[in-house]
């Protein structure tokens, strides 16, 4: 697993020993590697400037739903990304952590007018617009706030994507994109509207992409598209090819990331527009992990359950999606190894981790970690349980950042109310 590295028979991330960070923190707790993200933004970048001419590269927009804590975001912006907003909440995230409004694309099938106003206002890249009821709706924003809206429609390309059904997103049946015949129509719409500029599609089949193929697929229909749109008279001067590319959760063979470089320039390059990806997962998936402690050893006549104190409400990942994610002790790495069903607190039997997972044999009040959750992992989390959200915090070198404080029991009880309508018992 990268993100993380072995000395002296115990798990660091970058100089720092995750004991001492579980000693001075508690757990459960999000810890992310910058080193590592770093590398996978080098990483990629640097597989599209071996591969694209200079004068193609691709503006890298971080779809910033995997995980939007600020300081990651700032991170990122530091190496040079741009970013993948959803929602109005993401704009302001990305606006604090000092993204150019110029590197901002807003996708989602569902923008809403505070959020269209707010991106218009900051000036960002684009929208990748999802329905023609949407365009009708940027259109009249912008012309109320007299403000131009770049906007490019996402294709469906009709092909199937993704680790798990719930994050394919790119096939005819999914709620995400157009088809053709729309995407000609909005063009056409788009023609007559003052202050709505169409200037090109989006693409973006799923996330965790495992059947590499399926991107060279996606990218094959832009071509013909692309060649009778502006055969028609529209202008396309921007592809987003969108995100998607996977990580090693298990023991998965990882896309060949020269391939799909390759595919870019072979396909989408002699389009001769801008391009612009939304990577993702393939950015901070491997960069974190949940430091969690074993609360108890419990054994039944049937099982062996190794008692976590996280939960699903701090990664839903396995619960939601039956996601493998390793796991493994802090210490004492080569003990003699047994198996566990890995459980959390909560009281559903789907609160669990990992069924029938040899490990190295722990003991209440040994360290583990929950492995490859820099990606989707605190985002998702919630307060099931009433279950205070785990603290992030950021390593690089011998550095240790608290970026987001553990909730309090105040901090998720003080802002609920009673109303004074509710009486004593009669
Ligand atoms: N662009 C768009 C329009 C997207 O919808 C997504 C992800 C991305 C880019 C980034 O995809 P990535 O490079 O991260 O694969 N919660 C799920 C994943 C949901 C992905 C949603 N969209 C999980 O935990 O696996």
């Amino acid at each position: 697993m990268s993100g993380y590295n072995i000395k002296n028979d115990a798990l660091h991330i970058d100089n720092v020993a995750l004991s001492d960070i579980a000693a001075e923190y508690g757990t459960p707790a999000y810890v992310y590697s910058a080193q590592e993200i770093t590398n996978q933004y080098e990483r990629l970048a640097g597989a599209m400037k071996k591969a694209l001419p200079a004068d193609r590269q691709p503006l890298l927009c971080y779809a910033c739903k995997a995980n939007s804590n600020v300081a990651v975001l700032a991170h990122l912006r530091s190496l040079g990304s741009g970013l993948e907003i959803v929602s109005e909440g993401e704009l302001h995230r990305g606006i604090k952590a000092g993204f150019d409004p110029q590197k901002i694309v807003s996708t989602g099938v569902g923008k809403q007018a505070s959020e269209i106003s707010e991106c218009l206002k900051a000036g960002i890249h684009q929208f990748n617009v999802e329905s023609l009821p949407e365009l009708v709706h940027i259109q009249k924003i912008a012309s109320a706030m007299d403000k131009p809206a770049n906007v490019v429609f996402r294709l469906n390309p009709d092909v199937t994507g993704g680790g798990h059904h719930k994050i394919s997103t790119g096939r005819k049946r999914d709620k995400f994109g157009l088809n053709r015949e729309r995407i000609f129509e909005g063009f056409e719409m788009a023609k007559e509207m003052s202050h709505v500029n169409a200037l090109g599609l989006s693409i973006h089949i799923g996330s965790q992409v495992f059947t590499v193929e399926a991107f060279k697929q996606a990218f094959e229909k832009m071509p013909d598209i692309v060649n009778d749109l502006r055969e028609a008279g529209y202008k396309i001067d921007r592809l987003d090819i969108g995100g998607g590319f996977p990580i090693i959760y298990d023991d998965e063979k990882l896309l060949n990331l020269d391939a799909y470089a390759q595919w870019v320039n072979d396909i989408i390059v002699p389009l001769d527009t801008e391009i612009i990806m939304e990577p993702g997962r393939y950015l901070v998936g491997n960069a974190g992990v949940v430091l969690s402690e074993v609360l108890y050893i419990k054994e039944t006549q049937e099982r062996k359950f190794l008692v976590l104190d996280a939960a699903m409400n701090d990664l839903i990942r396995p619960t939601l999606y039956d996601a493998y994610h390793g796991i493994a002790p802090v210490e004492n790495l080569d003990a003699p190894r047994t198996k566990y069903d890995v459980v959390g607190p909560i009281c559903e039997t789907g609160d669990t981790f990992s069924t029938d997972r040899e490990l190295p044999q722990m003991k209440a009040g040994d360290l583990a970690v929950i492995q490859s959750a820099g990606a989707y992992g605190f985002c998702m989390a919630s307060n099931y349980n009433t279950r205070p959200m785990p603290p992030e915090i950021f390593v690089k070198g011998d550095n240790v950042s608290v970026i987001r404080p553990r909730q309090t029991y105040n901090d998720i009880i003080d802002i609920e109310a009673i109303p004074d309508w509710i009486g004593q018992k009669e």
